[in-house]
């Protein structure tokens, strides 16, 4: 019998300041009517100023361990996602190792910007389906608002801090991995970038008083890619699974703008209500945001038996994937 890569348990973490639209009203030329019907968004939640990625990372991969029934030392590999790294090096992956006391890991930091959860789960998929390993902690986290600019209306309404977790097992029970397309497209690495800070524009007093260290987007063309690259992830991994729109049970998107969710679940029939958001409370949490929503749809609602769940997302690079997942009980 192959093994199937499944998830076996859940985390996330959300800090507990509020950040919302009236508090930007105070800081940007922006109204709370601007930005809820732009994107969605209301509130996000921002990290205390000694909070770091990895504190983060930490709390929700403690969640998932817990909710899997797993000691840290039966972990072997540990994937982080993330685009804010507490350092250029080391890297996150192996501060929340040694913070856990996963001591039989191997640790690894993957950047794929806001796909990096779906990134990560297929790397991990990889590993269980060979049979390299058995069970894999995978973590997202991210402080964005680490790299915004709160002086620029364009970018800093938009995004929040926040980790989210999961176990990868070749377990019987749990959220089955059926198939994860992704897939990227350099040529619009300017699009969305943060432009200094690494070795080819290194920190200097210029790149600081230029405010390079912060995100740039130009978002109405970000905006068009989104839409076409998600529809066609989600439309491949559909195909290669052997199945229809009609199968999807519940949308879990990549939480950047109500506009794109909307009309990428109009395009395959998915009603309002089985399309998971948490983009209201949240904004966009980057690499965190699908786990972040995924967590919180199986805490909250009752997943049946062989119900399927479509997750996708989108970010810098451009970089773009899906997943369909699958709940499998152990009926033997
Ligand atoms: N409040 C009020 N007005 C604003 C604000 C604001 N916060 N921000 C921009 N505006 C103004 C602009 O200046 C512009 O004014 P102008 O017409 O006088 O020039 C006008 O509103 C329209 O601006 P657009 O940029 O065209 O607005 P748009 O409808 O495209 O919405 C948004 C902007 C929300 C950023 C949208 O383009 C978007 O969501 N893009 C996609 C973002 C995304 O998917 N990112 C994914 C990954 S993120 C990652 O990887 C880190």
């Amino acid at each position: 019998m192959p093994n199937t890569a499944k998830i076996i348990g859940l985390g996330a973490y959300l800090p507990k300041k509020v950040l919302s639209n009236k508090d930007l009203e105070k800081i940007v030329d922006t109204t709370d009517d601007w930005i809820v019907s732009r994107t969605g968004m209301k509130e996000r939640r921002i990290a205390d100023s000694e909070e770091y990625t990895s504190d983060m990372g930490i709390a929700a991969a403690s969640k998932a361990l817990n909710d899997a029934g797993l000691e840290p030392q039966e972990i072997d590999l540990i994937v982080v996602a993330t685009l804010t790294p507490d350092y250029t090096f080391p890297s996150t992956a192996c501060i929340i190792q040694n913070a856990l006391g996963c001591i039989n890991a191997a640790s690894v930091d993957v950047q794929a910007a806001c796909s990096g959860y779906v990134y990560a789960l297929s790397m991990a998929k990889a590993y269980i389906d060979s049979g390299m390993y058995k069970n894999i902690l995978i973590v997202a986290s991210e402080k964005l608002s680490s790299i915004v600019n709160y002086h620029d209306r364009n970018t800093c309404i938009l995004f929040g801090d926040g980790a989210a977790s999961c176990i990868v097992s070749s377990s019987k029970t749990g959220y089955s991995i059926k198939h994860i397309s992704l897939g990227s497209d350099g040529e619009q690495s300017k699009l969305l970038i943060l432009p200094a800070g690494g070795s080819k524009k290194p920190a200097t007093s210029e790149t600081v008083l230029n405010n390079e260290h912060y995100i740039q987007m130009e978002g109405r063309e970000v905006f068009k890619h989104a839409v076409r690259r998600m529809e066609s992830a989600v439309r491949k991994c559909l195909v290669a699974s052997n199945l229809t729109e009609s199968d999807i049970s519940w949308m879990v998107p990549h939480q950047a703008n109500i506009r794109i969710i909307d009309a990428i679940a109009k395009r395959f029939n998915v009603p309002k209500d089985h399309v998971y958001l948490t983009i209201q409370k949240y904004g966009n949490t980057s690499a965190s945001s699908i786990g972040i929503a995924l967590e919180e749809l199986v805490r909250e609602k009752e997943i049946k038996n062989k119900e399927k769940i479509v997750l996708f997302a989108f970010g810098a690079g451009l970089t773009w994937g899906a997943a369909i997942l699958e709940y499998e009980e152990n009926n033997d």
